[in-house]
């Protein structure tokens, strides 16, 4: 299936001269969620606001349903919600308002029973005739989110949606946007939790200094790029570690308490055993050992930092 965003050489160069976007290629899949993970500054609200339209390319293209972005503006514009990572509200106006603005500005026609579906999935029902200034911070997060998705959109972009939300509510957005997600509704998010990227994405793109490095499916990246840590807890701490024992490229930590062991999670042989049996030969015994498998943060820190997988 065609895929249902197409970017190709896209490019931007602000009038300040600085190039926050540096040919980028990317399509997103029908139906799929996407997370694009990158550092602060790395191109991702730029790379949102131009397949919005609200910000021109320099150069480089985009398709929505394939469709040019500024040839069939209005329509690729139709099939995208945005939920912008700056709060924006007009403080005089109440949710059901807002909403219904919103639709009129995409040429819907009214629809209270949709209009109340959106607000009561984000909690915002109780309040939905409250001037907005007096929502809380997370309610207000919350309403462009409902915002978003007034007039229907097929394609949702989440730019940082639970920034400043609290953990039990972050929870109920992932579940709505899973929900959105099983209605047919394409979502691209971006965010700083990778737990988040973790918990809710089929694919994930990091972004760095405007350039993509990595699409990967979740799984395969986190297989691939997954290591695992050994930890024994020594019986006696060691000064240093054993020559004979170089071949494990082990760490020392905990002065000397702990020694720790990296393998590939995916390896078949992951060489425990041999080590365990070098350890015994060495004469160097342990009270406690334990693994831990890292997750996609460690794998984005490391990406940032060494670039791109071989
Ligand atoms: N209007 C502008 N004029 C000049 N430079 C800009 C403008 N907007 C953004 N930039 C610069 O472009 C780069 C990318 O910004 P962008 O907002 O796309 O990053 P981001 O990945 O969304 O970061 P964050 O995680 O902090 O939201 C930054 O260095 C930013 O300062
Ligand atoms: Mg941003």
């Amino acid at each position: 299936m065609s895929p249902i965003i197409s970017i190709r050489h896209l490019s931007k160069t602000y009038a300040s001269g600085f190039t926050a976007l540096d040919d980028v290629d990317l399509d997103i899949r029908r139906g799929e969620i996407f997370a694009l993970l990158g550092p602060n500054g790395a191109g991702k609200t730029t790379l949102i606001s131009i397949v919005c339209g609200i910000v021109n390319a320099t150069s480089g293209s985009v398709e929505v349903d394939g469709r040019d972005i500024r040839r069939d503006y209005r329509f690729t514009r139709s099939q995208i919600g945005l939920v912008p990572q700056e709060l924006t509200t007009d403080a005089f106006e109440t949710p059901r308002g807002a909403l219904a603005f919103s639709r009129g500005l995409f040429g819907k026609p009214p629809n209270p029973t949709y209009v109340e579906k959106v607000l009561r999935d984000l909690s915002l029902w109780n309040r939905r005739d409250s001037r907005i200034m007096t929502l809380s911070g997370g309610m207000k997060r919350r309403l462009l989110i409902a915002k978003a998705l007034a007039h229907e959109p097929r394609i949702l972009f989440l730019d940082e949606p639970t920034a400043g939300v609290d953990v039990e509510l972050r929870r109920d957005m992932w579940q709505l946007v899973r929900e959105l997600r099983e209605g047919g509704v394409t979502i691209i998010l971006t965010t700083h939790y990778i737990e988040e990227a973790e918990e809710m994405a089929d694919r994930v793109g990091v972004i760095n200094k405007g350039r993509i490095i990595l699409v990967e499916d979740k799984a395969t990246l986190m297989r691939k790029l997954g290591r695992k840590e050994l930890v024994l807890h020594l019986q006696a701490p060691l000064a240093e570690i054993p020559a004979a024992l170089a071949a494990y490229h082990l760490q020392l930590a905990s002065d000397g308490n702990d020694l720790i062991y990296t393998y590939e999670s995916d390896g078949d042989a992951t060489g425990i055993a041999s080590l365990l049996d070098a350890l015994d030969a060495a004469g160097i015994g342990f009270k406690d050992l334990k693994t831990s498998e890292s997750s996609l943060e460690d794998i984005f820190v490391r990406l940032v930092h060494e670039g791109a997988p071989a």
